[in-house]
């Protein structure tokens, strides 16, 4: 109402309206590219009528037909490449993820697959048998990624099943909630065992599959736990913050082999991570997702899409990165105030 109100009078004021129009040619007589620059500019010079201009609908604007095509065609260009790039980017690439049952290994096995992977997809829990069943690129294995035999398994199931090894996604993990005060020696081992050494069992059997084909790339599944410390989940911090070291070794090591190592810092995710110690951890993660800038928490699917980027030749130039994927969580001191 107020906004549509100011836009009748606008043209009522001589320098209101003149600006507008300025702006309109500002931008016209420009190049697609610079069109962001233009509009900052303004935007610096005369923030309201920068605003109004903004808030027109496009066809209110002095804009050629000629211009509104061109962008048009710029943006169908951009986003076929993408599609075309984005669509084929492990195209015959062969994977293996762990963790793959539910949550974001779930979803990250969908989502290469569907990009012309295979996989193999490993979980402790049975239930990846059906998950992936009657799918001859996607092979389910079920072992407990904290022991040697497993990782040696899943490796040697790749290379026998597809040939060789091009990715390796560290997903699977466990936490466990209790104050340090009251935390067993045997839980405090487990969750490092599954976090970090398989983690480690892993990575190293895969290195020495892609080694001689001097091509490769890890992605290690980290989180913004990999950097700040949260009452309840010490072992599970201590798991991700080495998770991050260990990627970055793992990334100067092996760089020169052709492999890159890189991980995500995923925020709230809505899965099951949760589950085995409240009654509803999903509802919990979609609550404390809340407190990041986003506002929410991520679907598992938002993450496979950057494990998909870094798996891919689109990340090249990336070595030891922990790409946050978190909402702008890690970029504020405490919740966000609106
Ligand atoms: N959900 C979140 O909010 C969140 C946030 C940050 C990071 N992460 C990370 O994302 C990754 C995936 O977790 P998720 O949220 O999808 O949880 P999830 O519980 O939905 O999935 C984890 C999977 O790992 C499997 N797994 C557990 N222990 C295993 C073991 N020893 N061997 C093999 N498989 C095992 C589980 O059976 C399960 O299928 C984890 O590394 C987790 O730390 C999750």
């Amino acid at each position: 109402m107020i906004v549509g109100g100011l836009l009748t009078v606008a043209p009522v004021f001589g320098p209101l309206g003149k600006t507008l129009h300025y702006l309109d040619d500002f931008i016209a007589e420009r190049p697609q590219p610079m069109l962001s620059k233009a509009i900052s500019e303004c935007l610096s010079r005369h923030p309201a009528v920068a605003y109004l201009f903004l808030v027109r609908p496009l066809t209110q604007r002095k804009l050629p037909p000629e211009f509104r095509n061109g962008l048009k065609q710029q943006q169908n260009k951009k986003e076929n490449t993408m599609n075309q790039n984005t669509m084929n980017e492990v195209k015959d690439k062969v994977a293996i993820v762990t963790g793959a049952a539910s949550g974001i290994g779930r979803a990250t096995v969908d989502l290469l697959h569907a990009r012309g992977a295979m996989v193999v997809a490993e979980d402790i829990n049975p239930a990846v048998v059906e998950v992936f069943k009657d799918n001859k690129r996607i092979v389910p294995f079920v072992g407990d990624v904290a022991t040697e035999s497993a990782a040696q398994k899943v490796v040697a199931l790749a290379l026998e099943r597809f040939g060789k090894l091009d990715i390796l996604v560290n997903n699977a993990a466990t936490i466990v909630y209790k104050r340090v005060v009251e935390m067993t020696l045997e839980e405090w081992d487990r969750i490092l065992a599954v976090n970090l050494t398989g983690v480690f069992l892993h990575s190293r059997e895969a290195v020495r599959a892609m080694i001689p084909k001097k091509s490769g790339a890890i992605v290690n599944i980290g989180s913004y736990a990999c950097f700040f410390g949260f009452p309840a989940i010490a072992a599970y911090c201590a798991s991700k913050g080495g998770l991050s070291q260990l990627t970055r070794v793992l990334a100067v090591e092996n760089i020169q082999h052709g492999i890159r190592v890189n991980a995500v810092g995923a925020g709230d995710v809505v899965t099951n991570l949760l589950n085995h110690f409240m009654p509803d951890g999903r509802e919990f993660l979609a609550q404390h997702g809340k407190n990041a800038p986003i506002g929410r928490a991520a679907q598992p699917e938002e993450i496979a899409e950057v494990v998909a980027f870094l798996a891919s030749e689109r990340a090249s130039f990336l070595v030891g990165s922990v790409v946050m994927a978190d909402g702008g969580y890690s970029v504020q001191v405490g919740p966000t105030v609106t």
